[in-house]
């Protein structure tokens, strides 16, 4: 059967072909699904055991200067209501989520100008100091490689910024004119030559997305080397101009995760909170596809309904920091262990 060879092909040269990416995602079923998700699994295990890394995700601002079509906090959105955490809300958050076991901090948020430089520096610098064993991660979008370099030195050692769709004319289906997949891809550069851990990734299932756009971000992610890949379901949000678009599905997010998984066997791979989201046991599931990383909310419980990227975004319940029992409790019943351990990438 074909399509068992290129999945024992991945599992083995960790690549395949375009064509026979291709052909194993439009000819998946049930049973292919499982034997990919097994040996995806297997991948993580050989490399991770059965740990799980928790991230604490602090959404600091949901001001934006884009205007991205699928996104709920876009400039556009007129209806959202806007908040800013301070130096000291952000302090706080460190604060209970380092005593609820968390060790490394994500500092996300739209591209918000009132955030310098020098404040952003100032911001990490404390986080640095007061927890020296702690990696500080940042999810700050689009910026100069000068500010990139600034914030590195004041002590960030991980980026996000997902490449949302590695062909350029679906970018353009997904961002107005002046954001560019080319921008994109050199500051995806400037920070791994810096020397942050870097981490991209794509939608699942945004509008207009073809198989042949997965197969190219699977490409892509797989020539970009990240140590860290972000991968979800697009989820219409009601403000947004893909208001009536179709959600993608947790059947072909596993899928595509399972093979990511394959293709960069080492890679920090969270089972995020869209599939989680879309799919009651969305984060199990993903750990079984393959992810060995979650990433519980640690913001401040009063803006969480306000980090509204699309509609009904789970926050309170168990993929909430304060609910780290019940989520230990889920992970152990798949077989898999939370851990305390910052969880860096190891070549
Ligand atoms: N559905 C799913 N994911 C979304 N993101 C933004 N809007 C949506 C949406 N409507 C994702 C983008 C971004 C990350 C922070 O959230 O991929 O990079």
């Amino acid at each position: 059967m074909k399509a068992a060879e290129i999945i024992e092909s991945l599992y083995r040269n960790h690549d395949a072909s375009r064509e026979e990416l291709r052909w194993l995602i439009e000819n998946r079923n049930e049973d292919v699904s499982q034997r990919l998700f097994e040996l995806a699994s297997a991948a993580a295990r050989a490399h991770f055991g059965n740990k799980i890394y928790v991230r604490g995700l602090i959404e600091m601002t949901n001001y934006c200067r884009n205007d991205c079509y699928y996104c709920g906090i876009r400039r556009g959105n007129a209806a959202a209501q806007r908040y800013r955490l301070t130096k000291e809300d952000i302090m706080r958050c460190c604060e209970s989520g380092y005593g609820l076991g968390f060790r490394t901090f994500v500092l996300q948020g739209g591209e918000d100008m009132y955030y310098t430089d020098d404040i952003m520096a100032d911001i990490i610098g404390a986080i640095r100091s007061a927890y020296p064993d702690c990696a500080i991660t940042l999810s700050l979008g689009e910026k100069t490689r000068e500010s990139y370099q600034r914030l590195y030195d004041a002590g960030a050692d991980r980026y996000l910024l997902r490449h949302e769709t590695a062909t350029p004319e679906h970018y353009a289906k997904l961002h107005p004119a002046e954001l560019s997949l080319a921008n994109r891809i050199e500051c995806l550069r400037s920070l791994k030559e810096i020397g942050y851990q870097v981490g991209c990734g794509s939608m699942v299932g945004s509008p207009y997305q073809t198989l042949d756009n997965v197969v190219e971000d699977l490409l892509f992610i797989k020539g970009f080397a990240p140590q860290m890949v972000g991968m979800g379901p697009f989820i219409p949000h009601h403000e947004t101009p893909f208001a009536d678009k179709r959600a993608g599905t947790a059947e072909l997010t596993l899928f595509l995760l399972a093979i990511v998984r394959l293709m960069n066997p080492k890679v920090l791979l969270p089972a995020t909170t869209a599939l989680g989201t879309i799919e009651d046991n969305g984060r199990e599931l993903g750990v079984l596809a393959g992810c060995n990383v979650v990433m519980p909310n640690l913001s401040p419980l009063n803006v969480r309904r306000k980090y509204m990227l699309y509609d009904n975004k789970i926050s309170t319940g168990d993929e909430a920091a304060e609910a780290r029992a019940s989520l230990e409790r889920r992970m152990r019943a798949i077989g898999y262990e939370v851990v305390t351990e910052r969880g860096d990438y190891r070549d």
